[in-house]
């Protein structure tokens, strides 16, 4: 199909068109996805967001005092979540496309704050999101990687002070993290943090909308945002857990001499004067908008009661995943995301995700890295509540197929290739037809994963990267 017919087709049949491609996808709504999406469950947000997203989606947030409604849209927004966080009347942010550009610009605001520093370094728990190795490998900073405990996960407070220098820019931990769901012990490293004087980015970008809601609700929810001293800056993205439309998220700074290197302007040039927040200068008004419509739609009960169904869905997905023979929770999960891990032998959790699959769930495979080891992790949201029984029955039947099976084994002569093999000296030719020779599709049926994952698990790191980088690119070619 051509992106670019000679002649025009109908609207309706375009539509039409779109939603036979979206049927490949696997499902955005109903809770059977447990990574990627976020659904509420509740019937006419999608609508109401879409609306909003239309009616702003032309707008351009590059100039705010052209469409102040965007202005004021965003105003609002960032008021919310500093609200929800701890936030004080000097609490300022932005609102920028996701989890990973609020991450970015945390790491290039405390970066250009220290021009000075020759060499400058970000302090990282292990299990902080790989957002911030993007942000070291973007703006030439250097990432200092603390191992985490290696039972409960959590950031050990003491090795990250012993981590920081004089060329530490910032150090980040997580609330919660995303592998293992465990909130990091933030008081203590922000403590350490403002000791040196360094700026300290707690990182919520998948928790900051759902763990304020579960302290009301009384659960046991670690101190995390504003109200810690020494927190200077907080990610939360309102496409997660406030449910908004994808391209929305939330960089909360403490006050606004800590975000204004994070700006850039350029007048040196004969166009406009060039003045942007975030890494876009154009700015679609649409996510925002529909942001905004969701928020004031569910509304602060609203959220109450959707952190109270996530609740009791993880709850009952925990306490299920305990009982079934061979799996356990991995760590103590703080929050609403699950890992769970293998504790026999006789099969592989690749297989469990392939027969996850088949049975109509997306669960996400998580490669060994230090003290974790390979495990399946689960985002569960609302749309959970009411399919748990559902889920646990047919997790339980895909450990007993994946057992049958037995576990996948790589190759004698494949694993001793992959220990040897210069990851820089692979070309992209070669990786191809490594990915045609293990037949990886991604149209049609979802085909078995688990061999393809055994392999990449035996991989290295840097070889993994570049097998998947590879892969990535023959995907994207039309
Ligand atoms: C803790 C954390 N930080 C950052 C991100 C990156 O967010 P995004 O995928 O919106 O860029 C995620 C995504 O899951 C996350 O869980």
């Amino acid at each position: 199909m051509t992106a670019l017919p000679s002649a025009g087709v109908p609207g309706d049949d375009v539509l039409a068109e779109v939603r036979a491609l979206r049927k490949a996808d696997v499902p955005t709504h109903g809770g059977r996805t447990l990574a990627y999406v976020y659904d509420s469950g509740l019937a006419g947000v999608d609508e109401l967001a879409a609306a909003a997203h239309a009616a702003a989606s032309s707008a351009n947030g590059l100039d705010p005092t052209a469409f102040p409604s965007l202005l004021r849209m965003e105003n609002d927004l960032v008021a919310a979540a500093a609200g929800l966080l701890g936030g004080s009347a000097a609490t300022v942010g932005s609102v920028t496309s996701g989890g990973t550009e609020s991450c970015l610009l945390a790491v290039l605001a405390a970066r250009n704050a220290r021009r000075e520093v020759v060499s400058p370094n970000v302090v990282l728990a292990s299990t902080a999101h790989a957002a911030f190795h993007k942000a070291a490998h973007f703006f030439g900073v250097r990432a200092v990687q603390v191992p985490v405990d290696a039972e409960t996960f959590r950031a050990d407070p003491a090795a990250m002070a012993a981590a920081m220098d004089e060329s530490t820019v910032l150090v980040v931990a997580s609330a919660p993290s995303y592998a293992h769901g465990v909130v990091d012990p933030i008081p203590e490293i922000a403590a350490a943090a403002s000791a040196r004087g360094v700026r300290m980015h707690v990182d919520a970008c998948i928790g900051g909308w759902v763990l304020p809601y579960l302290a009301r609700l009384a659960e046991r929810v670690p101190p995390f945002d504003f109200r810690v001293a020494g927190v200077t800056s907080i990610s939360v993205d309102l496409h997660k857990y406030a449910y908004c439309p994808k391209g929305v998220s939330v960089l909360l700074h403490a006050d606004d001499e800590l975000r204004l290197p994070q700006y850039f302007a350029s007048a040196d040039w004969p166009g406009y004067t060039m003045l942007n927040t975030t890494l876009q200068s154009t700015r679609s008004g649409g996510p925002l908008a529909a942001a905004w419509a969701v928020l004031r739609h569910i509304g602060d009960d609203g959220y109450l009661r959707l952190a109270s169904d996530t609740r009791d869905a993880v709850r009952t997905i925990r306490a299920g995943v305990g009982a079934i023979d061979g799996l356990a929770v991995l760590g103590d999960p703080d929050s609403t995301l699950i890992a769970m891990r293998s504790t026999s032998p006789d099969f592989d959790l690749f297989s469990v995700a392939d027969e996850m699959r088949r049975r109509g769930w997306y669960t996400q495979p998580q490669f060994a890295h230090q003290s974790s080891p390979v495990n399946l992790h689960l985002t569960i949201t609302a749309s959970n509540r009411g399919n748990e029984r559902e889920f646990l029955d047919d997790l339980a039947a895909s450990v007993t197929a994946a057992r049958a099976a037995g576990p996948v084994a790589v190759p004698a002569e494949l694993a001793t290739y992959l220990a040897s093999v210069e990851p820089d000296a692979l070309t992209l030719a070669e990786i191809k037809a490594l990915a045609a020779g293990a037949s990886i599709s991604v149209t049609g049926e979802p085909a078995p994963m688990a061999g393809i994952n055994a392999l990449l698990a035996e991989a290295p790191t840097a070889l993994r990267e570049r097998l998947l980088l590879g892969f990535l690119s023959s995907l994207y070619s039309p």
